[in-house]
């Protein structure tokens, strides 16, 4: 355990307090970390508190960009990354405003402040009760009323009176877990316990398999943070979408999309003007095609997410427009050979489905400068074979033919 329960009520008393505010301003003017725990320790902190008070000042200053009173809360290291992104609690929590709710799996309370803050009462259950006593102090500090409660999630009552939360662990360690009965407490059990909640929220590893045996059968959400996947969440009862199977999110935007049948995939055609490249969260839920109906794309291949279309379409969201330059077999002679006559930019090689070396290929190229912002090869697995299709991240180009 990271942190005893004794520790963390001291943390939370004036003097613990004050320790941590001193040391995050030391550790703000660089100041030494062992220097910080000695002088602690020269102030009559036992080693434990001042390991503590040091913790608690990193783990704040590295919440400051996502936390904007990280100075006034209170986390543990491990806690904090586990904890939910704010923007992504408080968009899951307004499913649940003005219920009676269980956040199962609290921490030091991501999820629970944002419930509390969307008007739900709240009662937050952890096993690990040094955790809920930092929750308590980071509800208070914000004005909000939490109830805490050291409990396992699996122990705790729920039934059609009551809303239920829950964020189980998806960590082994260092290892982010992704099938559905490795989560902490399993996904399985906890449907199984709490299936009967009003409503029901779970959150899960974004990586989550549609096909996991434990999924339930309800709306599956996947969300996005900028152009980073954090999370996918699955939704019963009172706090599903209506009859959505699978929903899409965008944050911070908080662009949404939601499927209700089975996805409809889009045939497979020829290389176009535009490569589209739909937002993970919507190929996830499988909305890419959906979308790409939209817009009269078609995708690149029968396996493959990614979508080409003739001429342009309008900006979104939901995607990204890349102009092809030129479509040739996927041999680095060849696309050499273009390079060697087009302007100079740098290149990135993109593999789609295509089991290569980007190394080797781009040394296969004559070493051209490397960089996100110029050309693209995106080495893709069509249904004709591996197909090399030359990309710009600029407005649209007049595109040559290739052989
Ligand atoms: C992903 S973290 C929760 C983060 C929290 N929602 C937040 O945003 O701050 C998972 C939490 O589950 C707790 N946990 C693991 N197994 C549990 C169980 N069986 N019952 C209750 N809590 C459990 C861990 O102590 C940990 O605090």
């Amino acid at each position: 355990m990271e942190l005893d329960v004794s520790t963390a009520r001291w943390l939370v008393s004036e003097p613990g307090l004050a320790a941590v505010a001193a040391a995050t301003t030391a550790r703000d003017h660089d100041e030494d970390p062992l220097r910080i725990l000695e002088r602690r320790r020269a102030d009559g902190l036992t080693r434990q508190r001042a390991a503590a008070v040091l913790a608690a000042a990193e783990a704040r200053r590295r919440a400051r960009d996502r936390w904007p009173d990280a100075d006034a809360l209170l986390f543990t290291r491990e806690a904090l990354e586990q904890a939910s992104d704010p923007v992504v609690s408080r968009w899951r929590a307004r499913r649940f405003a003005a219920t009676e709710v269980l956040d199962l799996c609290a921490g030091i309370g991501g999820d629970a402040l944002a419930l509390a803050a969307a008007g739900a009462r709240v009662t937050a259950v952890d096993l690990d009760e040094a955790r809920l006593v930092l929750l308590a102090h980071n509800a208070a500090v914000r004005g909000l009323e939490v109830r805490t409660r050291v409990a396992d999630a699996l122990a705790v009552r729920s039934g059609p009176d009551r809303w239920v939360h829950a964020d189980p662990a998806r960590r082994r360690g260092e290892r982010r877990v992704r099938a559905l009965r490795d989560h902490r407490p399993p996904v399985g059990e906890l449907v199984a316990r709490h299936g009967t909640a009003a409503g029901l929220g779970i959150v899960l590893s974004p990586a989550v398999d549609l096909a996991d045996p434990d999924l339930p059968d309800g709306e599956v959400e996947f969300i996005q943070l900028d152009a980073d996947l954090v999370e996918a969440v699955t939704w019963l009862g009172g706090a599903r979408d209506g009859n959505a199977a699978a929903s899409a999110t965008l944050l911070p935007a908080g662009a949404h999309l939601v499927r209700t049948g089975p996805p409809t995939p889009l045939a497979p055609g020829p290389v176009g003007d535009l490569l589209v490249e739909v937002a993970p969260a919507a190929v996830r839920a499988r909305l890419h095609d959906h979308l790409g109906a939209r817009i009269g794309a078609r995708r690149v291949a029968a396996g493959r997410a990614l979508l080409t279309v003739d001429g342009d379409v309008p900006g979104s969201p939901w995607y990204r427009r890349r102009p092809v330059e030129v479509v040739f077999p996927a041999r680095p002679k060849v696309v050499r050979r273009w390079l060697r006559t087009a302007d100079e930019l740098p290149v990135e090689i993109v593999l789609h489905g295509v089991a290569v070396d980007p190394g080797e290929w781009w040394r296969a190229l004559g070493r051209p400068p490397r960089g996100p912002q110029g050309r693209r090869i995106e080495l893709i697995r069509t249904d004709a074979g591996a197909t090399a299709v030359i990309t710009r991240a600029v407005a649209p180009v007049a595109r040559a033919d290739g052989g």
